[in-house]
């Protein structure tokens, strides 16, 4: 079944200063949008106001998920209806276990209670999946974790919410080629089909291994230039001057 995340003239604001200006988008499943623009221009803004941060105020507009507006839901109903997001800053959880912290995560967005065998044996092959030391399940979430440890533990939870929109904060940054590599199969192993993923990074070397169907470009809280890869390789030869002299036309 096909899903449709749709957003309707957003205006955001972050401690009454108004961030994002009016964005209109509208993903698919089946569908990968590359977000770009230039730093504190509103691309995180933009999906933490999807996800629900409660520091986000959305002023105006509206966020739709099959039709139906989700600015009433928190973030965690969003979460079980689909909605994830993989933080471009992940925060350290000291004192909460990941193994626990993953084994709760999978069992509220069960309807049944898993039984737990079958949770550490989906954790662990997961795990097992994006290279990423089992070792790590025992520490305290993202507890001295490297920048590409704590990015892959972004990518070992979406494996095990299976969402059905990815947002996906530049997840590359901090992850060394071969890390890269082995998170990018990792997004390319989704049936593509199920999966719509808006993906924020500057680099057309994450883009070249997965692919987008669409790009847009951020400036000023506005997207400003929409199209396809074309503009990610645009933006990787010109960089975003270009995409500024369209913020008013
Ligand atoms: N939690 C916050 N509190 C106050 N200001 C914020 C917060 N998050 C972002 N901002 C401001 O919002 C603007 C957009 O930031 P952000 O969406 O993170 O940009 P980008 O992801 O494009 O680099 C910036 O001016 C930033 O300083
Ligand atoms: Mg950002």
């Amino acid at each position: 079944m096909s899903h449709k995340l749709e957003i309707k003239n957003l205006h955001v604001a972050i401690e009454d200063k108004e961030i994002l200006k009016g964005i209109d988008l509208i993903v698919k499943t089946g569908e990968t949008h590359a977000l770009m623009g230039p730093n504190g221009n509103g691309k995180s803004t933009l999906l933490m106001a999807i996800m629900g941060h409660p520091k986000y105020e959305i002023t105006k507009g509206d966020i739709l998920f099959d039709g139906k507006s989700i600015l009433e839901s928190p973030v965690d109903e969003r979460s079980r209806m689909g909605i994830f997001l993989a933080l471009q800053n992940p925060q350290t959880i000291p004192g909460v276990s990941n193994l626990e912290f993953l084994k709760y995560i999978v069992n509220a967005h069960s309807e049944t209670k898993q039984k737990l065998p079958k949770i550490f044996a989906d954790i662990k092959e997961a795990a097992k999946e994006l290279n990423f030391d089992v070792n790590m399940l025992k520490r305290s979430v993202n507890d001295g974790f490297s920048g590409g440890e704590k990015k892959k533990n972004e990518i070992l939870q979406m494996k095990l919410l299976k969402p059905k929109f990815a947002l996906i904060d530049e997840i590359d940054s901090g992850l060394d080629v071969d890390a890269l590599e082995i998170v990018s199969q990792n997004l390319n192993s989704y049936n593509k089909a199920e999966l719509g993923m808006i993906i924020v990074s500057h680099y057309d070397r994450f883009f070249n291994k997965v692919p987008p169907t669409h790009a847009h470009v951020i400036i000023d809280g506005k997207i400003v230039v929409s199209g396809d890869s074309k503009i990610v390789e645009r933006i990787n030869k010109e960089g975003y001057s270009w995409a500024k002299t369209k913020q008013n036309s």
